[in-house]
């Protein structure tokens, strides 16, 4: 596991963007595995600027993401369908029959699950999979629990996941209880790993998924066992850590 220090949120997305780039530059046509919420906001900000500059280019590029809500419509303003398209694809030249993500309509919990492994099987596995960590330590929305999840399944939220999540709805009650999620073996089946994170609110959880004990207790826990796994933090993230 390579750990960059980086100075603060915009150095951090900047320095995710470069990972990012590169691996669309070494593999035009890769699979790109992507994740929602605040942390990678600003790396997709310096992905759409550089394509924009022309630097970039996701013409051959495919998407797969790590999750979405059970239960939302993709033009309801907090599925992660509609994320996506707000912060990365309406913006970059990805084809948007390229871009998958699991289907929080389909209300068929085993069959959405199954098709969405088949998805990802098919599009040739992930090469880069963006990860952001959760304050509890989940990944994707693996939380914590006796043992690993496997594949793509349907997740029941965490009270303290819903309460992260509740500001971007009205109210906690407005916040879907269940999500659609890579499973632990999906997201270990990439070859490559990216984890953003920032702030001192996630010291904690740094700390413990990447220099505690692997266990389910700490989902993001278990990347210390993949072979290629980047975490880029920043200084905040990293203040309970000794890197020395
Ligand atoms: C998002 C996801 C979640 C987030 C995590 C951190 O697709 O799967 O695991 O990465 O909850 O969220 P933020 O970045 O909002 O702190």
């Amino acid at each position: 596991m390579k750990i960059i220090k980086a100075k603060d949120y915009k150095d951090l997305s900047r320095k995710a963007a470069n990972l990012i780039s590169a691996q669309v530059i070494m593999k035009p046509d890769c699979v790109l595995g992507l994740a929602t919420g605040s942390s990678p906001v600003g790396t997709y900000e310096q992905l759409v600027e550089w394509y924009e500059n022309g630097d970039l280019d996701f013409g051959d590029v495919t998407s797969v993401n790590l999750d979405e809500y059970v239960g939302l419509a993709k033009e309801h303003e907090q599925s992660y369908y509609y994320f996506m398209h707000k912060h990365l694809f309406d913006y970059v030249n990805i084809n948007p029959e390229r871009t998958f993500l699991p289907d929080g309509t389909n209300l068929n919990k085993e069959e959405e699950c199954a098709r969405y492994e088949e998805v990802i099987r098919s599009v040739g596995g992930v090469d880069l999979q963006l990860l952001g960590l959760g304050h509890n330590g989940h990944i994707g929305f693996n939380e914590p629990g006796d043992v690993f999840e496997k594949g793509t399944h349907c997740v029941t939220l965490s009270e303290r996941t819903i309460e992260a999540n509740k500001r971007f709805f009205a109210s906690a009650d407005e916040v879907p209880k269940q999500a659609y999620s890579m499973g632990i073996r999906t997201i270990m089946m990439a070859k490559k790993i990216l984890v953003v994170v920032s702030g001192e609110d996630k010291a904690e959880a740094v700390k413990n998924a990447f220099f505690g004990p692997v266990t389910p207790q700490v989902p993001g826990s278990i990347l210390q066992m993949h072979p290629d796994v980047t975490v880029v933090a920043d200084e905040a993230a990293l203040s309970k850590c000794d890197l020395a």
